[in-house]
Protein backbone atom coordinates (compact mmCIF):
# COMPACT_ATOMS: atom_id res chain seq x y z
CA UNK A 1 0.00 0.00 0.00
CA UNK A 2 1.52 3.64 -0.64
CA UNK A 3 1.57 6.53 1.28
CA UNK A 4 0.35 9.68 0.04
CA UNK A 5 0.23 13.16 1.74
CA UNK A 6 -2.74 15.37 1.18
CA UNK A 7 -1.50 19.71 1.72
CA UNK A 8 -4.16 21.97 1.62
CA UNK A 9 -4.50 25.45 3.96
CA UNK A 10 -8.46 24.16 3.49
CA UNK A 11 -8.67 21.31 5.62
CA UNK A 12 -12.08 20.24 4.84
CA UNK A 13 -10.71 20.23 1.12
CA UNK A 14 -7.30 17.89 2.14
CA UNK A 15 -10.28 15.72 4.15
CA UNK A 16 -12.62 15.07 1.36
CA UNK A 17 -9.61 14.38 -1.28
CA UNK A 18 -8.36 11.76 1.95
CA UNK A 19 -11.54 10.11 2.45
CA UNK A 20 -11.90 9.53 -1.47
CA UNK A 21 -8.23 8.80 -2.28
CA UNK A 22 -8.29 5.91 1.14
CA UNK A 23 -11.77 4.85 -1.31
CA UNK A 24 -10.67 5.10 -4.44
CA UNK A 25 -6.95 4.10 -4.20
CA UNK A 26 -7.21 2.30 -1.16
CA UNK A 27 -4.54 4.20 0.00
CA UNK A 28 -2.98 5.03 3.00
CA UNK A 29 -3.51 9.23 3.50
CA UNK A 30 -1.89 11.70 5.11
CA UNK A 31 -3.21 14.97 5.66
CA UNK A 32 -0.98 18.47 5.96
CA UNK A 33 -2.77 22.14 7.17
CA UNK A 34 0.42 24.02 5.62
CA UNK A 35 3.60 24.03 4.11
CA UNK A 36 5.70 23.55 6.40
CA UNK A 37 3.85 21.00 8.20
CA UNK A 38 4.06 19.37 4.86
CA UNK A 39 7.31 19.35 4.81
CA UNK A 40 8.00 18.05 8.35
CA UNK A 41 5.91 15.07 7.45
CA UNK A 42 8.26 14.85 4.30
CA UNK A 43 11.34 15.02 6.38
CA UNK A 44 9.96 11.82 8.94
CA UNK A 45 8.06 9.85 6.81
CA UNK A 46 7.89 7.83 3.56
CA UNK A 47 5.70 9.10 1.26
CA UNK A 48 4.81 7.63 -2.08
CA UNK A 49 3.53 10.84 -3.49
CA UNK A 50 2.39 13.98 -2.52
CA UNK A 51 -0.65 16.22 -3.65
CA UNK A 52 -0.17 19.68 -2.91
CA UNK A 53 -2.17 22.82 -2.98
CA UNK A 54 -0.40 26.28 -4.68
CA UNK A 55 -2.03 29.03 -2.73
CA UNK A 56 -1.50 28.68 0.40
CA UNK A 57 -0.35 31.04 3.87
CA UNK A 58 3.42 31.08 4.52
CA UNK A 59 5.31 28.41 2.69
CA UNK A 60 3.15 27.79 -0.33
CA UNK A 61 3.17 25.23 -3.07
CA UNK A 62 6.29 26.69 -4.61
CA UNK A 63 8.02 27.19 -1.39
CA UNK A 64 7.72 23.53 -0.91
CA UNK A 65 8.49 21.82 -4.33
CA UNK A 66 11.69 24.44 -3.78
CA UNK A 67 12.48 22.79 -0.55
CA UNK A 68 12.01 19.83 -1.80
CA UNK A 69 14.52 19.92 -4.70
CA UNK A 70 16.51 21.77 -2.44
CA UNK A 71 16.51 18.28 -0.51
CA UNK A 72 17.41 16.18 -3.34
CA UNK A 73 13.87 14.16 -2.47
CA UNK A 74 12.47 12.10 -5.52
CA UNK A 75 9.02 12.19 -3.98
CA UNK A 76 7.13 12.69 -6.82
CA UNK A 77 4.73 15.86 -6.89
CA UNK A 78 1.14 16.74 -8.59
CA UNK A 79 -0.21 20.00 -7.82
CA UNK A 80 -3.65 21.41 -8.11
CA UNK A 81 -4.86 25.09 -8.16
CA UNK A 82 -8.18 26.74 -7.74
CA UNK A 83 -7.77 29.47 -9.87
CA UNK A 84 -7.44 27.62 -12.97
CA UNK A 85 -4.20 29.68 -13.74
CA UNK A 86 -2.19 27.83 -16.09
CA UNK A 87 1.08 29.82 -16.43
CA UNK A 88 0.88 28.79 -12.73
CA UNK A 89 0.60 25.38 -13.32
CA UNK A 90 3.74 25.61 -15.93
CA UNK A 91 5.94 27.25 -13.51
CA UNK A 92 4.95 24.36 -10.88
CA UNK A 93 6.24 21.32 -13.56
CA UNK A 94 9.30 24.19 -13.94
CA UNK A 95 9.51 23.75 -10.57
CA UNK A 96 9.83 19.92 -10.59
CA UNK A 97 6.18 18.98 -9.74
CA UNK A 98 5.23 16.07 -11.98
CA UNK A 99 1.58 17.02 -13.05
CA UNK A 100 -0.93 19.43 -12.60
CA UNK A 101 -5.04 19.37 -12.07
CA UNK A 102 -7.37 21.75 -11.52
CA UNK A 103 -9.70 21.29 -8.52
CA UNK A 104 -12.73 21.54 -10.10
CA UNK A 105 -11.73 17.78 -12.17
CA UNK A 106 -13.07 14.72 -10.62
CA UNK A 107 -11.24 12.93 -7.93
CA UNK A 108 -10.86 9.85 -10.17
CA UNK A 109 -8.29 11.95 -12.25
CA UNK A 110 -6.35 12.45 -9.07
CA UNK A 111 -6.47 9.15 -8.52
CA UNK A 112 -5.36 8.11 -11.63
CA UNK A 113 -2.76 10.31 -12.09
CA UNK A 114 -1.12 9.34 -8.65
CA UNK A 115 -1.20 6.02 -9.83
CA UNK A 116 0.62 7.12 -12.77
CA UNK A 117 3.49 9.22 -10.85
CA UNK A 118 4.13 6.09 -8.35
CA UNK A 119 4.52 3.63 -10.88
CA UNK A 120 6.72 6.00 -12.96
CA UNK A 121 8.54 6.30 -9.58
CA UNK A 122 9.11 2.35 -9.39
CA UNK A 123 9.96 2.03 -12.53
CA UNK A 124 12.92 4.23 -12.04
CA UNK A 125 13.41 2.50 -8.94
CA UNK A 126 14.16 -0.94 -10.65
CA UNK A 127 16.09 0.99 -13.67
CA UNK A 128 18.28 1.84 -11.39
CA UNK A 129 18.70 -1.25 -9.12
CA UNK A 130 19.04 -3.05 -12.96
CA UNK A 131 21.19 -1.20 -13.45
CA UNK A 132 23.41 -1.76 -10.47
CA UNK A 133 23.27 -5.44 -11.25
CA UNK A 134 24.31 -5.08 -14.55
CA UNK A 135 27.18 -3.21 -13.40
CA UNK A 136 28.06 -4.80 -9.85
CA UNK A 137 30.02 -8.35 -9.88
CA UNK A 138 27.09 -10.66 -9.62
CA UNK A 139 28.60 -13.95 -9.37
CA UNK A 140 25.07 -15.76 -10.52
CA UNK A 141 26.11 -16.57 -14.22
CA UNK A 142 23.37 -16.75 -17.20
CA UNK A 143 21.53 -15.01 -19.32
CA UNK A 144 19.04 -17.53 -20.34
CA UNK A 145 15.43 -16.61 -20.29
CA UNK A 146 14.94 -18.81 -17.43
CA UNK A 147 17.57 -17.04 -15.62
CA UNK A 148 16.66 -13.87 -17.02
CA UNK A 149 13.01 -14.19 -15.04
CA UNK A 150 14.74 -14.62 -11.90
CA UNK A 151 16.95 -11.80 -12.02
CA UNK A 152 14.04 -9.95 -12.41
CA UNK A 153 12.56 -11.30 -9.70
CA UNK A 154 15.35 -10.82 -7.42
CA UNK A 155 15.30 -7.17 -8.43
CA UNK A 156 11.45 -6.78 -7.51
CA UNK A 157 11.97 -8.73 -3.91
CA UNK A 158 15.10 -7.40 -2.84
CA UNK A 159 13.85 -4.10 -1.88
CA UNK A 160 11.47 -5.11 0.59
CA UNK A 161 12.19 -5.88 3.64
CA UNK A 162 10.23 -9.03 4.42
CA UNK A 163 11.38 -13.23 4.47
CA UNK A 164 12.34 -14.62 1.22
CA UNK A 165 12.05 -18.38 0.84
CA UNK A 166 14.70 -19.60 -2.42
CA UNK A 167 13.82 -22.96 -3.69
CA UNK A 168 15.94 -24.79 -5.67
CA UNK A 169 17.72 -27.77 -6.44
CA UNK A 170 20.86 -29.09 -5.24
CA UNK A 171 23.79 -26.88 -6.53
CA UNK A 172 21.62 -24.70 -8.82
CA UNK A 173 23.03 -21.80 -7.24
CA UNK A 174 20.88 -20.87 -4.31
CA UNK A 175 23.71 -19.50 -1.98
CA UNK A 176 24.64 -16.51 -4.97
CA UNK A 177 20.53 -15.87 -5.03
CA UNK A 178 20.26 -15.12 -1.64
CA UNK A 179 23.95 -12.97 -2.07
CA UNK A 180 21.99 -11.16 -4.65
CA UNK A 181 19.19 -9.94 -2.76
CA UNK A 182 21.17 -9.06 0.19
CA UNK A 183 23.91 -6.73 -2.10
CA UNK A 184 20.25 -5.52 -3.74
CA UNK A 185 18.53 -4.79 -0.58
CA UNK A 186 18.52 -1.95 1.80
CA UNK A 187 21.93 -2.57 3.60
CA UNK A 188 24.31 -4.32 1.55
CA UNK A 189 27.11 -3.07 3.56
CA UNK A 190 25.59 -5.03 6.57
CA UNK A 191 26.82 -8.14 7.47
CA UNK A 192 25.56 -11.43 5.43
CA UNK A 193 25.31 -14.28 7.80
CA UNK A 194 24.97 -17.42 6.99
CA UNK A 195 23.59 -20.63 8.94
CA UNK A 196 23.25 -24.11 7.55
CA UNK A 197 20.28 -25.72 9.40
CA UNK A 198 20.98 -29.37 8.47
CA UNK A 199 24.82 -28.88 9.79
CA UNK A 200 24.00 -28.31 13.14
CA UNK A 201 23.08 -31.19 16.17
CA UNK A 202 19.51 -30.60 17.40
CA UNK A 203 20.89 -29.42 20.75
CA UNK A 204 23.02 -26.30 19.43
CA UNK A 205 20.71 -24.94 16.84
CA UNK A 206 18.67 -23.03 19.09
CA UNK A 207 21.69 -21.72 21.11
CA UNK A 208 23.25 -20.84 17.34
CA UNK A 209 20.39 -19.01 15.87
CA UNK A 210 19.54 -17.03 18.86
CA UNK A 211 22.53 -16.98 21.49
CA UNK A 212 22.66 -17.93 25.21
CA UNK A 213 23.45 -16.36 28.33
CA UNK A 214 25.97 -17.83 30.76
CA UNK A 215 24.96 -20.88 32.35
CA UNK A 216 21.84 -21.54 30.05
CA UNK A 217 22.87 -24.58 30.04
CA UNK A 218 26.04 -26.93 30.78
CA UNK A 219 28.52 -25.81 28.70
CA UNK A 220 27.44 -22.61 28.33
CA UNK A 221 30.31 -21.08 29.98
CA UNK A 222 30.46 -17.81 28.18
CA UNK A 223 27.64 -15.37 26.93
CA UNK A 224 27.17 -15.71 24.15
CA UNK A 225 25.47 -13.77 20.55
CA UNK A 226 23.51 -15.73 18.13
CA UNK A 227 23.39 -15.69 13.70
CA UNK A 228 20.23 -13.00 14.46
CA UNK A 229 22.13 -10.86 16.37
CA UNK A 230 25.06 -11.27 14.36
CA UNK A 231 23.28 -10.41 11.52
CA UNK A 232 22.48 -6.96 13.16
CA UNK A 233 20.67 -4.87 10.13
CA UNK A 234 22.02 -7.19 7.38
CA UNK A 235 20.63 -10.39 6.56
CA UNK A 236 20.55 -13.58 7.76
CA UNK A 237 20.89 -16.61 5.73
CA UNK A 238 18.88 -19.62 6.61
CA UNK A 239 20.41 -23.01 4.43
CA UNK A 240 18.16 -26.22 4.42
CA UNK A 241 15.69 -25.03 6.37
CA UNK A 242 13.74 -28.03 5.66
CA UNK A 243 16.11 -30.04 7.81
CA UNK A 244 15.08 -27.30 11.24
CA UNK A 245 14.39 -29.55 14.18
CA UNK A 246 10.74 -28.84 14.95
CA UNK A 247 11.30 -27.12 18.53
CA UNK A 248 13.30 -24.81 16.61
CA UNK A 249 10.97 -24.32 13.96
CA UNK A 250 8.35 -23.21 16.65
CA UNK A 251 11.20 -20.64 17.76
CA UNK A 252 12.04 -19.51 14.71
CA UNK A 253 8.31 -18.75 13.51
CA UNK A 254 7.52 -16.62 17.02
CA UNK A 255 10.70 -14.25 15.96
CA UNK A 256 9.68 -13.42 12.61
CA UNK A 257 6.24 -12.93 14.13
CA UNK A 258 7.15 -10.83 16.88
CA UNK A 259 10.80 -9.15 14.84
CA UNK A 260 12.47 -10.07 18.61
CA UNK A 261 14.55 -12.52 19.96
CA UNK A 262 15.19 -14.05 23.45
CA UNK A 263 18.55 -15.23 24.05
CA UNK A 264 18.72 -18.72 26.09
CA UNK A 265 18.62 -18.72 29.69
CA UNK A 266 17.51 -14.95 29.74
CA UNK A 267 14.07 -13.23 29.83
CA UNK A 268 14.97 -9.81 27.71
CA UNK A 269 13.76 -9.72 24.44
CA UNK A 270 15.89 -7.90 21.89
CA UNK A 271 14.73 -6.51 18.55
CA UNK A 272 15.57 -8.24 15.37
CA UNK A 273 16.32 -5.74 12.52
CA UNK A 274 17.62 -8.45 10.33
CA UNK A 275 16.39 -9.77 6.72
CA UNK A 276 15.90 -13.32 6.71
CA UNK A 277 15.77 -15.17 3.74
CA UNK A 278 15.94 -19.01 3.89
CA UNK A 279 16.79 -21.84 1.53
CA UNK A 280 15.47 -25.32 0.84
CA UNK A 281 15.59 -27.81 -2.09
CA UNK A 282 13.02 -29.89 -0.52
CA UNK A 283 9.44 -29.66 -1.43
CA UNK A 284 8.65 -28.03 1.57
CA UNK A 285 4.49 -28.55 0.89
CA UNK A 286 4.35 -32.06 0.84
CA UNK A 287 6.71 -31.51 4.15
CA UNK A 288 4.19 -29.40 5.70
CA UNK A 289 1.54 -31.76 4.83
CA UNK A 290 3.23 -34.60 5.86
CA UNK A 291 3.92 -33.00 9.28
CA UNK A 292 7.88 -32.98 9.00
CA UNK A 293 7.69 -29.15 8.52
CA UNK A 294 5.70 -26.98 10.79
CA UNK A 295 2.85 -25.65 8.23
CA UNK A 296 2.48 -21.98 10.18
CA UNK A 297 6.11 -21.29 9.41
CA UNK A 298 5.74 -23.06 6.40
CA UNK A 299 2.84 -20.13 5.45
CA UNK A 300 4.88 -17.41 6.94
CA UNK A 301 8.43 -18.13 4.62
CA UNK A 302 6.13 -18.83 1.77
CA UNK A 303 4.95 -15.51 0.39
CA UNK A 304 7.85 -14.50 -1.53
CA UNK A 305 9.22 -17.00 -2.93
CA UNK A 306 12.37 -17.40 -5.64
CA UNK A 307 12.46 -20.36 -7.73
CA UNK A 308 16.22 -21.33 -8.83
CA UNK A 309 15.50 -23.19 -12.39
CA UNK A 310 17.97 -26.24 -12.64
CA UNK A 311 20.12 -26.43 -15.16
CA UNK A 312 18.42 -28.58 -17.62
CA UNK A 313 15.76 -25.43 -17.94
CA UNK A 314 18.44 -23.47 -19.63
CA UNK A 315 21.02 -25.54 -20.77
CA UNK A 316 21.96 -22.04 -23.23
CA UNK A 317 23.61 -20.79 -20.16
CA UNK A 318 26.10 -23.75 -20.37
CA UNK A 319 28.88 -22.10 -22.91
CA UNK A 320 28.76 -19.14 -20.47
CA UNK A 321 29.35 -21.16 -17.22
CA UNK A 322 31.72 -23.77 -18.82
CA UNK A 323 33.60 -20.36 -20.06
CA UNK A 324 33.42 -19.00 -16.63
CA UNK A 325 34.71 -22.15 -14.62
CA UNK A 326 37.57 -22.94 -17.31
CA UNK A 327 39.32 -19.85 -16.20
CA UNK A 328 39.03 -20.31 -12.58
CA UNK A 329 39.72 -23.79 -12.98
CA UNK A 330 42.57 -23.30 -14.57
CA UNK A 331 43.69 -20.29 -12.12
CA UNK A 332 43.19 -22.64 -9.48
CA UNK A 333 45.19 -25.39 -10.78
CA UNK A 334 48.25 -22.51 -11.91
CA UNK A 335 47.69 -24.46 -15.70
CA UNK A 336 47.66 -23.11 -19.25
CA UNK A 337 44.16 -21.96 -20.43
CA UNK A 338 43.00 -24.64 -21.62
CA UNK A 339 40.33 -24.16 -24.85
CA UNK A 340 36.99 -26.03 -25.46
CA UNK A 341 37.01 -28.11 -29.31
CA UNK A 342 34.28 -28.57 -31.36
CA UNK A 343 31.67 -30.44 -30.23
CA UNK A 344 32.10 -30.32 -26.86
CA UNK A 345 29.50 -27.84 -25.82
CA UNK A 346 26.51 -29.65 -27.78
CA UNK A 347 27.32 -32.89 -25.73
CA UNK A 348 27.28 -30.83 -22.23
CA UNK A 349 24.04 -29.43 -23.10
CA UNK A 350 22.43 -32.79 -24.55
CA UNK A 351 23.12 -33.51 -20.68
CA UNK A 352 20.20 -32.93 -17.61
CA UNK A 353 22.20 -32.05 -14.67
CA UNK A 354 19.68 -33.68 -12.92
CA UNK A 355 22.08 -34.30 -10.01
CA UNK A 356 23.60 -31.60 -8.44
CA UNK A 357 22.96 -28.84 -11.43
CA UNK A 358 26.09 -25.91 -11.36
CA UNK A 359 27.65 -27.97 -9.11
CA UNK A 360 27.97 -30.64 -11.10
CA UNK A 361 28.71 -28.83 -14.24
CA UNK A 362 31.64 -27.69 -12.19
CA UNK A 363 33.17 -30.71 -10.99
CA UNK A 364 32.85 -32.00 -14.90
CA UNK A 365 34.85 -28.82 -16.01
CA UNK A 366 37.62 -29.74 -13.34
CA UNK A 367 37.44 -33.58 -14.60
CA UNK A 368 38.19 -32.43 -17.52
CA UNK A 369 40.84 -30.19 -17.33
CA UNK A 370 42.85 -33.20 -16.07
CA UNK A 371 41.91 -35.43 -18.27
CA UNK A 372 43.00 -33.31 -21.26
CA UNK A 373 46.99 -33.09 -21.91
CA UNK A 374 46.99 -30.15 -24.50
CA UNK A 375 45.44 -27.16 -24.83
CA UNK A 376 42.57 -27.92 -26.37
CA UNK A 377 39.90 -29.79 -24.73
CA UNK A 378 38.07 -32.38 -27.08
CA UNK A 379 35.07 -34.25 -26.91
CA UNK A 380 36.75 -37.40 -26.05
CA UNK A 381 37.50 -35.22 -22.52
CA UNK A 382 33.69 -35.24 -21.76
CA UNK A 383 33.53 -38.07 -18.80
CA UNK A 384 32.10 -41.07 -20.10
CA UNK A 385 28.83 -41.01 -18.53
CA UNK A 386 27.61 -37.90 -20.01
CA UNK A 387 28.85 -38.55 -23.46
CA UNK A 388 26.33 -41.95 -23.23
CA UNK A 389 23.98 -40.11 -21.33
CA UNK A 390 22.07 -39.87 -24.57
CA UNK A 391 18.95 -37.79 -23.05
CA UNK A 392 15.86 -38.39 -24.82
CA UNK A 393 15.00 -35.10 -25.53
CA UNK A 394 11.50 -34.75 -24.67
CA UNK A 395 10.72 -31.41 -25.84
CA UNK A 396 6.95 -30.93 -25.41
CA UNK A 397 7.04 -32.47 -21.49
CA UNK A 398 10.51 -30.54 -20.63
CA UNK A 399 11.01 -26.83 -18.71
CA UNK A 400 7.75 -28.13 -16.82
CA UNK A 401 5.52 -25.42 -15.31
CA UNK A 402 7.67 -22.56 -17.70
CA UNK A 403 5.71 -20.58 -20.06
CA UNK A 404 5.22 -21.11 -23.94
CA UNK A 405 7.11 -18.55 -24.13
CA UNK A 406 10.36 -18.75 -22.13
CA UNK A 407 10.32 -22.04 -23.93
CA UNK A 408 10.45 -20.95 -27.34
CA UNK A 409 12.84 -18.39 -26.31
CA UNK A 410 15.00 -21.16 -24.35
CA UNK A 411 14.92 -22.98 -27.57
CA UNK A 412 16.13 -20.07 -29.98
CA UNK A 413 18.93 -19.79 -27.73
CA UNK A 414 20.07 -23.02 -27.88
CA UNK A 415 19.32 -23.37 -31.77
CA UNK A 416 21.37 -20.16 -31.86
CA UNK A 417 24.46 -21.81 -29.67
CA UNK A 418 24.75 -25.35 -31.85
CA UNK A 419 24.90 -23.45 -34.67
CA UNK A 420 27.27 -20.93 -33.82
CA UNK A 421 29.69 -23.66 -31.48
CA UNK A 422 29.65 -26.31 -35.33
CA UNK A 423 31.26 -22.43 -36.59
CA UNK A 424 33.53 -21.82 -34.08
CA UNK A 425 31.76 -18.73 -34.01
CA UNK A 426 32.26 -17.20 -36.59
CA UNK A 427 29.63 -15.08 -37.06
CA UNK A 428 29.38 -14.74 -41.46
CA UNK A 429 29.37 -18.54 -41.65
CA UNK A 430 27.22 -19.33 -38.90
CA UNK A 431 24.09 -16.75 -40.50
CA UNK A 432 24.50 -18.38 -43.81
CA UNK A 433 24.23 -21.72 -42.66
CA UNK A 434 20.90 -20.16 -40.40
CA UNK A 435 19.80 -18.46 -43.76
CA UNK A 436 19.31 -15.31 -42.29
CA UNK A 437 19.80 -11.99 -44.46
CA UNK A 438 22.96 -11.33 -43.53
CA UNK A 439 25.81 -11.05 -40.53
CA UNK A 440 24.14 -8.49 -38.84
CA UNK A 441 20.91 -10.03 -38.67
CA UNK A 442 22.34 -12.79 -36.72
CA UNK A 443 24.21 -10.09 -34.44
CA UNK A 444 20.74 -8.20 -33.78
CA UNK A 445 19.76 -11.87 -32.67
CA UNK A 446 22.54 -12.76 -30.60
CA UNK A 447 22.44 -9.13 -28.92
CA UNK A 448 18.71 -9.93 -27.57
CA UNK A 449 19.79 -12.91 -26.70
CA UNK A 450 22.89 -11.87 -24.29
CA UNK A 451 25.16 -14.17 -26.36
CA UNK A 452 28.64 -13.69 -27.18
CA UNK A 453 31.12 -15.58 -27.82
CA UNK A 454 32.47 -17.88 -24.51
CA UNK A 455 35.49 -16.37 -23.32
CA UNK A 456 37.44 -19.87 -23.55
CA UNK A 457 35.39 -21.70 -26.15
N1 LIG B 1 24.15 -19.08 -12.07
C1 LIG B 1 25.37 -19.39 -11.62
N2 LIG B 1 26.45 -18.72 -12.06
C2 LIG B 1 27.66 -19.02 -11.62
N3 LIG B 1 27.94 -19.98 -10.74
C3 LIG B 1 26.92 -20.69 -10.25
C4 LIG B 1 25.59 -20.42 -10.67
N4 LIG B 1 24.78 -21.27 -10.01
C5 LIG B 1 25.58 -22.00 -9.22
N5 LIG B 1 26.87 -21.69 -9.36
C6 LIG B 1 28.01 -22.31 -8.68
O1 LIG B 1 27.64 -23.65 -8.41
C7 LIG B 1 27.99 -24.03 -7.10
C8 LIG B 1 26.75 -24.35 -6.31
O2 LIG B 1 26.02 -23.16 -6.07
P1 LIG B 1 25.30 -22.89 -4.68
O3 LIG B 1 26.16 -23.35 -3.54
O4 LIG B 1 24.80 -21.51 -4.65
O5 LIG B 1 24.09 -23.90 -4.85
P2 LIG B 1 22.94 -24.31 -3.83
O6 LIG B 1 21.68 -24.25 -4.60
O7 LIG B 1 23.06 -23.49 -2.61
O8 LIG B 1 23.30 -25.83 -3.54
P3 LIG B 1 22.93 -26.77 -2.27
O9 LIG B 1 21.49 -27.08 -2.36
O10 LIG B 1 23.77 -27.96 -2.52
O11 LIG B 1 23.30 -25.99 -1.06
C9 LIG B 1 28.78 -22.88 -6.53
O12 LIG B 1 30.14 -23.13 -6.79
C10 LIG B 1 28.31 -21.70 -7.33
O13 LIG B 1 29.30 -20.71 -7.40
MG1 LIG C 1 23.58 -24.07 -0.67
Amino acid sequence: MSTILVCDDNIAVAEQYAYDLRRLGHHDVQVAGSGAAALDVLSRDAIDCVVLDLEMPGVDGFGVLQALQDRGSPVPVIVYTGTGSYDRCVEAIRRGALAFIDKEEPVERVAHEIEMAIERRRMRDEIAMLRRYADDESALLGASPAMRALKDAIVRVAPIPSTVLIAGESGSGKELVARDVHRLGANPREPFVAVNCAALPDQLVESELFGHERGAFSGAVVQRKGAFESAGRGTLFLDEIGDLPLPAQAKLLRVLEERAIVRLGSSRALPVPARVIAATNRDLAADAEAGRFRKDLYFRLNTHVLRVPPLRDRLSDVPELVGRLLESTCGRFRCRRKRLGPAVIPLLMAYDWHQNNVRELRNVVERMVIASDGDTIGPEHVPLEIREAGVSRDTAGAMPGRSFLERKAEAERQILIAALDQHDWHVTKTAQDLELADHASLLKIMRRHGLTRPSTA
